[in-house]
């Protein structure tokens, strides 16, 4: 398992100011930006696309940790790396040939990552996950930030990293905070995608803080 970090989400931050959301979790220390990709047909809801991202790259160096919550993955993934996506998670629900999309991914030059719903099992994932960078469970229903947190699909991380040892990240995504954090750290989870619990916040430098010292307890 690797060192603990935070991945803050940006749908829970201020789409007007970009920048300054963006400056301000890089001054704390972050390496991580998570960029939740929504479609308005594989979730209820819709975000931004290649040419938002292409913007906030201008800006930053960190880590474009790409959550495509869209039903075409394999047709955006590239116009994402162009843009400067450095990390592509898919999820495994819509893609027909997993092993397949994952070499592809690796080809454009980008990390990948394979992630399920709350309510798929983690039998779909088992033969995909080693070859990943990193694997993604969904502790809510995507779509939306500031939901509840599902314990239930949260001990799909158990399996997940018996299957994929202590080298490929597990991160886990929904309802994360620092209540959440110790449980989902003894599944074996050692990234933490965080939207209400950072950008939420008036002072995101504290609550990385408070994220990191609940992870370390
Ligand atoms: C949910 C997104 C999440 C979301 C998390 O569909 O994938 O990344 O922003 O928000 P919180 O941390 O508030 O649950
Ligand atoms: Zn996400």
């Amino acid at each position: 398992v690797g060192s603990f970090e935070v991945s803050p989400s940006i749908l829970s931050g201020d789409f007007s100011n970009l920048q300054s959301e963006i400056k301000e979790v890089e001054a704390a220390g972050l390496n991580m930006l998570h960029l939740d990709v929504m479609d308005g047909h594989f979730v209820p809801n819709l975000t931004f696309g290649p040419p938002v991202v292409a913007k906030m790259r201008k800006h930053t160096d960190m880590v474009f940790d790409t959550h495509l919550m869209i039903t075409n993955p394999e047709k955006y993934a590239k116009p994402f790396v162009d843009a400067g996506s450095d990390h592509i998670t898919f999820h495994v629900e819509v893609v027909d040939d997993p092993a397949e999309f994952i070499k592809y991914l690796h080809g454009l030059g980008a990390t990948c990552g394979v992630t399920l719903n709350p309510e798929t099992p983690v039998e779909t994932v088992e033969k995909v996950a080693p070859l990943c960078d990193m694997v993604l469970v969904m502790t809510v229903h995507p779509g939306f930030s500031g939901q509840e947190y599902i314990a239930a699909a949260a001990k799909k991380i158990v399996t997940i990293r018996e299957i994929v040892g202590p080298n490929i990240r597990i991160e886990v995504d929904g309802g994360i905070s620092p209540e959440t954090v110790p449980e989902v750290v003894g599944f074996g989870a050692d990234t933490f995608v965080a939207g209400s619990a950072v950008f939420g916040k008036s002072n995101r430098a504290k609550a990385i803080r408070y994220m990191l010292d609940a992870a370390e307890e």
